[in-house]
């Protein structure tokens, strides 16, 4: 008999895989680029229109069994490949910050000079190549643990860790001089920056965001409790993950606002303004430390789900062992983060082309799967929930069969400018 999760564990275990580098590296830097609020709400809109049912989807996928999962197992593999490949590599940037934080190494440089810091580090190989290395060791070795000893226990540990110290940033951030500016970015929408490229973005980070359309929820949902409601974990899953990103957004854009400094570098947003800000704080410091800590926890909850999904793969279907399914797709993402390192159009082409366009195109299709091709009173009747005495399984039924699938392609049309 499999080992599954408890109830408060595949919670948390699926906040593990949500809350990552989507949340803390990628939501501060989209909504810098994209103009505040009106991001974050259309955001939450995505979150709320495609994350509660796609996730619910996902979640009804895996906990009807593994074995139905027929060729969508291709698929995921297939996402889950390229998309860990592209994470680890950020994931071994996480390290060498925190490395370069623990030895002091970001104090007391300008603007340009932890610029070229970056750029010099993330073109170079060995040292990304080194992190990247670690990253994978650490995930292999709590994947080897198992569900319930690995995963379970991880997240059980490393989430409540990630928010005290979210929240203790928020509390230095919030108590700066000007700090109110921050806020207002984040809080204050201007609609005439609301366009399609903008709707196209935001819902890539949701599907990022969110671990949803690459099967890793699914894959979790299959050592899930038959009698655990799927909507009611999604929702959950879904709270603590939106929680994170506006933390995160809160802990960063006070500070960066009270410093006066532009929040629209993209990527380099934490890496380069975060460590100027700390270094003009008192006790900045310590701050950055357990900035790039969090990070690096964040990242390896979200790793380890990217490897399970693999080894869903490799179990069902060549029968491999865990221990040997770890090796292989190790060695996998080894080889193709690798190529990401040595080739920086390939390491664009992942970060845009999986983000962007795969991860919903994979939503799309376990929509599709759940609204036509499973059976639909079964569908409605693991979906069903009551809220205030109505029951929302159909409702949701027909979200995800009439709505999600033109919504998504619409918005891919709409964003690549064909309408
Ligand atoms: N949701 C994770 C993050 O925000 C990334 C992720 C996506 C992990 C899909 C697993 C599957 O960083």
């Amino acid at each position: 008999m499999k080992k599954g999760f408890s109830k408060v564990g595949i919670v948390l275990a699926a906040a593990g895989s949500a809350v990552g580098l989507g949340n803390i590296w990628k939501f501060p830097y989209m909504i810098g680029e994209n103009g505040g609020a009106a991001f974050l709400i259309i955001y939450l809109l995505c979150v709320l229109f495609f994350g509660i049912p796609i996730m619910s989807a996902e979640f009804y996928i895996g906990r009807k069994g593994l074995h139905r999962w027929g060729w969508m197992r291709w698929l995921s593999m297939a996402i889950a490949t390229f998309f860990f490949s592209f994470y680890l590599v950020v994931t071994g940037w996480c390290f060498q910050y925190m490395y370069l934080s623990i030895t002091d190494l970001l104090s007391g440089h300008s603007a340009s000079e932890l610029s070229t810091l970056f750029t010099t580090f993330t073109s170079s190989t060995t040292i990304p190549m080194f992190w990247m290395g670690v990253g994978v060791l650490l995930t292999a070795a709590i994947e080897l643990m198992g569900v319930k000893d690995g995963i379970e226990r991880m997240s059980k540990i490393l989430m409540p860790i990630l928010f005290c110290v979210l929240l203790l940033m928020i509390g230095r951030g919030l108590t700066m001089e000007r700090s109110y500016l921050g806020m207002r970015f984040l809080l204050y929408p201007d609609f005439s920056k609301i366009t399609p490229q903008l709707i196209l973005n935001a819902t890539g980070q949701c599907f990022f965001s969110l671990s949803i359309g690459v099967g890793a929820l699914a894959t979790y949902a299959g050592f899930m409790d038959k009698d655990q409601s799927l909507v009611s974990t999604s929702y959950r899953v879904i709270l603590l993950d939106t929680l994170v990103a506006i933390l995160a957004g809160m802990a960063i854009f006070p500070a960066v606002f009270s410093l006066g400094i532009n929040p629209t570098q993209g990527p380099e947003l934490v890496f380069v303004t975060l460590p100027m800000v700390f270094d003009s704080i008192p006790g900045g410091h310590l701050f950055e430390i357990l900035f790039f800590l969090l990070l690096s926890i964040a990242a390896i909850t979200s790793t380890i789900s990217l490897l399970e999904t693999q080894l869903n793969f490799w179990e069902m279907n060549a029968k491999m062992s865990r221990p040997k399914g770890i090796l292989i797709s190790s060695l996998l993402v080894l080889v193709l983060g690798a190529l990401a390192i040595l080739i920086h159009p390939f390491f664009n082409l992942l970060d845009e082309l999986v983000s962007k366009y795969l991860l919903p195109a994979g939503g799309l299709i376990f929509a599709i799967y759940v609204g036509w091709i499973a059976n639909k009173d079964d569908v409605c009747r693991e979906m069903n929930v009551r809220i205030k005495g109505v029951s929302i399984g159909k409702f949701l039924f027909v979200l995800i069969r009439y709505s999600i699938p033109p919504t998504i392609i619409l918005v891919f049309l709409n964003g690549l400018q064909i309408i």
